[in-house]
């Protein structure tokens, strides 16, 4: 077992297919539903191809959870959990804000964590017990105290118009309770960001394990917490998320609990 090696390797694959969705920007690509509002670009298949043959060439015996095409795998002792394009409704769009987001799982605790924003050229690295990185930077979570001085993000699951459990209402508690909510796009890079106290909190449900895997290290490696919605230990199996500095943790979980999970 050679963690550097892995990182390394990881690391390659991230730059390697965030190039290659930089250089499709805008570019024609098709486009599929996989439900109503839910997107596949050509891009989101190549880019998981190329990460998940590297990755296959290199380490023959381990697991691959990808999002697109390699999905169905969990477990293994050491297992990629892969999203090859985060971000991908900007993306179809032409909205530069997207990532590559690789974990790796080793029995069953995810080790290393790999977010590449192709866009702004910036590497988020993470290593159990090593601290989170940004470009080689060390990263630390922001020092806000409270809530109500605090910037949040969020997103909404793709069966929005179907589920009641569409985060509706705790964007709307969230909103009236902080200085602002971003919607970004991509929850890998929300996490990221707060790990480098870009954003002091992030709260989401249905998040897919490669949404998450290399982001909730990314946040407790930098010095914040990350819990569900009741303040239990997070996993990426789990459907529901907070994240954010520890400081505003409690006031976040207060307000959830008073929506009601929703
Ligand atoms: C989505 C993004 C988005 C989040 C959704 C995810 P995708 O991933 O991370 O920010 O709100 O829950 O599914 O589909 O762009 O890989
Ligand atoms: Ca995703
Ligand atoms: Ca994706």
């Amino acid at each position: 077992m050679d963690i550097n090696e892995f990182a390394a390797v990881g690391t390659e694959a991230a730059k390697q297919a965030g190039q290659y969705a930089l250089d499709r920007l805008r570019t024609d690509f098709s486009v599929e539903h996989k439900g109503t509002i839910n997107l596949v670009t050509e891009v989101d298949i190549a880019a998981e191809e190329m990460i998940v043959t590297r990755l296959q060439e290199r380490f023959p015996d381990h697991s691959i959870l990808a999002e697109e095409k390699n999905n169905e795998t969990r477990g293994g002792a050491c297992t990629w959990v892969i999203d090859p394009l985060d971000g991908t409704t900007n993306y179809a769009h032409g909205f530069p804000f997207f990532s590559v987001s690789i974990g790796l799982e080793i029995s069953g605790k995810v080790l290393l964590g790999i977010v590449y924003d192709p866009v702004r050229d910036e590497l988020f690295t993470a290593r159990k017990g090593s601290g989170a990185f940004c470009n080689n930077e060390p990263l630390h979570v922001s020092k806000t105290e409270s809530l109500n001085a605090g910037l949040l993000a969020t997103g909404f699951p793709y069966d929005i118009r179907t589920s009641e459990q569409n985060n509706l209402k705790n964007f709307c508690a969230f909103a009236l309770r902080c200085q602002g909510v971003r919607r970004t796009g991509s929850a890998a890079l929300d996490l990221c960001y707060v790990a480098a106290g870009r954003i002091d909190g992030f709260w989401e449900s249905k998040l897919n394990p490669w949404d998450c895997a290399a982001g909730y290290l990314l946040v407790s490696e930098a010095g914040g917490l990350v819990t569900d919605y009741i303040g239990g230990s997070a996993s990426i199996y789990k459907a529901e998320v907070v994240a954010s500095n520890g400081r505003i943790h409690k006031e976040m979980l207060d307000v959830i609990k008073t929506v009601g999970s929703r």
